[in-house]
């Protein structure tokens, strides 16, 4: 069957190769957090990531292909899943998927998944949970970054406070390199954010370039920890610093005056995670 828009379906897949496709306008749309929020939706780029994806359970609206990976097995067998769960399959022309990604050599499969927000009241920590609270993180590798190393340490989830860059956009999602399906996201302002840790059942602590406490001196395990990373130009602002138990110093020689968000976020992680992970030396 031959749409007047562009497209042409072949059993569930429909052929696409205009770029004035509305199916195609509509997902080139989501590079814009504006649309990403009114469809409640974004990209994540790659096969890997799409089936990890699916494996994990997160609903997948649109399945985008490239003609090179038709008669590929494991593309046909995400198509079929995909149909499975009522999604919808496009099988494009390199030009759509380029513009679809803004890359010139983008990777042959893409997804378009539902976004998905955990709420802050349904977070219940226990045991030696460990959550990540980010103070309006504003640069999308860094966020990634953070989600991925969150996911690598196995911590529970990221709380975004304040005015933050967008997880589901299509540079902290490529960042987080398919961590974002496996870490839950929560997302609120700071006075709510203040209120909710008031409830907090264990030892929270934020890091701080003038912290009272080396962050190696700590034991976190047995209880759970919230750890609160500051913003990239300003640090933490007085409140939120005044709503931690303790504030962290991590030691630094050189010059640098700090070090970047990502990297103080891992370092902390590991130490806090370090009992959990056996990095102490102890048999795995
Ligand atoms: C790039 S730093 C912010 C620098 C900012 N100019 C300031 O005055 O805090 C971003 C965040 O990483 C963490 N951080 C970076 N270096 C740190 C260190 N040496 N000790 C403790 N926290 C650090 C803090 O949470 C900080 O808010």
């Amino acid at each position: 069957m031959s749409g007047r828009d562009g497209h042409r379906t072949v059993g569930q897949v429909k052929e696409v190769t205009s770029l004035a496709n509305p199916l195609v306008k509509d997902i080139k749309a989501l590079a814009l957090k504006k649309f990403r929020d009114q469809q409640n939706a974004f990209l994540a780029e790659g096969l890997k990531l799409v089936i990890d994806a699916l494996d994990l359970g997160w609903t997948i609206r649109t399945l985008v292909f490239a003609k090179s990976g038709k008669g590929n097995p494991a593309v046909e067998k995400v198509a079929a899943r995909t149909v499975a769960s009522g999604g919808l399959v496009l099988e494009v022309s390199e030009k759509v998927l380029s513009a679809i990604t803004r890359r010139d050599n983008p990777q042959a499969v893409v997804g378009v998944f539902a976004q998905r927000w955990t709420a802050l009241k349904d977070i219940r920590p226990k045991g030696d949970d460990v959550w990540v609270a980010l103070d309006r993180v504003r640069d999308p590798g860094n966020l990634g970054t953070i989600i991925r190393t969150a996911d690598a340490v196995g911590a529970r989830g990221v709380v975004l406070v304040g005015e933050t860059t967008d997880p589901f956009s299509i540079e902290t999602v490529r960042a987080t390199m398919g961590s974002v399906f496996a870490v839950p996201l929560a997302k609120t302002d700071a006075a709510s954010f203040l209120q909710w840790r008031k409830g907090f059942p264990g030892l929270v602590v934020g890091t701080h370039l003038k912290g009272a406490v080396d962050y190696r001196t700590i034991d976190y395990s047995g209880r759970p920890v919230l750890l609160l990373m500051g913003n990239e130009q300003q640090g933490l602002p007085d409140e939120l610093a005044a709503a931690c138990d303790r504030l962290l110093r991590i030691p630094q020689a050189g010059r640098a005056d700090s070090l970047n968000l990502a990297v103080a976020t891992a370092v902390a992680l590991y130490e806090i995670r370090r009992k959990a992970l056996k990095l102490d030396g102890s048999p795995a």
